[in-house]
């Protein structure tokens, strides 16, 4: 596990699968239409049952889906986190047509939910290196910059990223070490009693 602190939250980097996750919220790379899908988006709606299925079709019904770069919060049923938040990350083609933009965008939505429903931790895959095929070193840093960079107030108490395999967390590890070297005052432990 890797981590850092930056402004009271805690930005964890683990590798594992994220339907197993004990979080506020699990985000699902989704797609605008939130029908359901391989990869992740496959794998939440197998492990929480159709209760995620009900809310998204209502979602559709009301809104027609989910534009590309936001997000949108439904039950989770049956996994163990209490909501899943749906994303939708760009497809890459070729990184000319706004799509950090937008994989910024996704992640922002996501933690603006979170915060709205005053959600402590949350947990994020990496969207769209999977099926929408973003390079995942080029989405790593986006998705780290922009969480950074978004961290709501008051502090969420834990961001995580859950990456499925190595060499995803070995890229996330890297973009986490560009944000720049930690300072002693980011770590609530290291500033007590100052
Ligand atoms: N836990 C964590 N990460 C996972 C899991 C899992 N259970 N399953 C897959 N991944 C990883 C993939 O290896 C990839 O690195 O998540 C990343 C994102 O892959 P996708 O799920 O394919 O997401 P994305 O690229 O955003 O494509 C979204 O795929 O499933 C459809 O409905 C979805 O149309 C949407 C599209």
């Amino acid at each position: 596990m890797i981590e850092r602190w930056l402004r009271g939250t805690v930005l964890r980097l683990v590798q594992g699968d994220i339907t197993t996750q004990a979080a506020d919220a699990i985000v699902n790379a989704a797609n605008s239409a939130l029908v359901g899908g391989g990869g992740v988006d496959g794998a939440i709606r197998r492990a929480g049952g159709p209760e995620i299925e009900e809310a998204c079709a209502r979602i559709r019904a009301e809104r027609g889906g989910c534009p590309t770069g936001s997000a949108v919060i439904t039950a989770a049923g049956r996994l163990p986190a209490r909501y899943v938040i749906h994303a939708v990350g760009p497809v890459w083609r070729g990184g000319a047509a706004g799509e950090a933009d937008l994989l910024a965008s996704a992640y922002r939505a996501s933690l603006e939910l979170a915060s709205r429903h005053g959600l402590r931790t949350v947990a994020f895959p990496s969207i769209s290196t999977g099926v929408y095929g973003y390079p995942v070193e080029q989405a790593a840093r986006v998705a780290l910059r922009a969480v950074a960079g978004a961290l709501p107030r008051p502090p969420i108490e834990e961001v995580r990223f859950v990456l499925f395999s190595r060499t995803d967390l070995d890229a996330y590890a890297r973009a986490l070490q560009e944000l720049g070297a930690p300072g002693a005052e980011e770590n609530p432990d290291q500033t007590a009693g100052r």
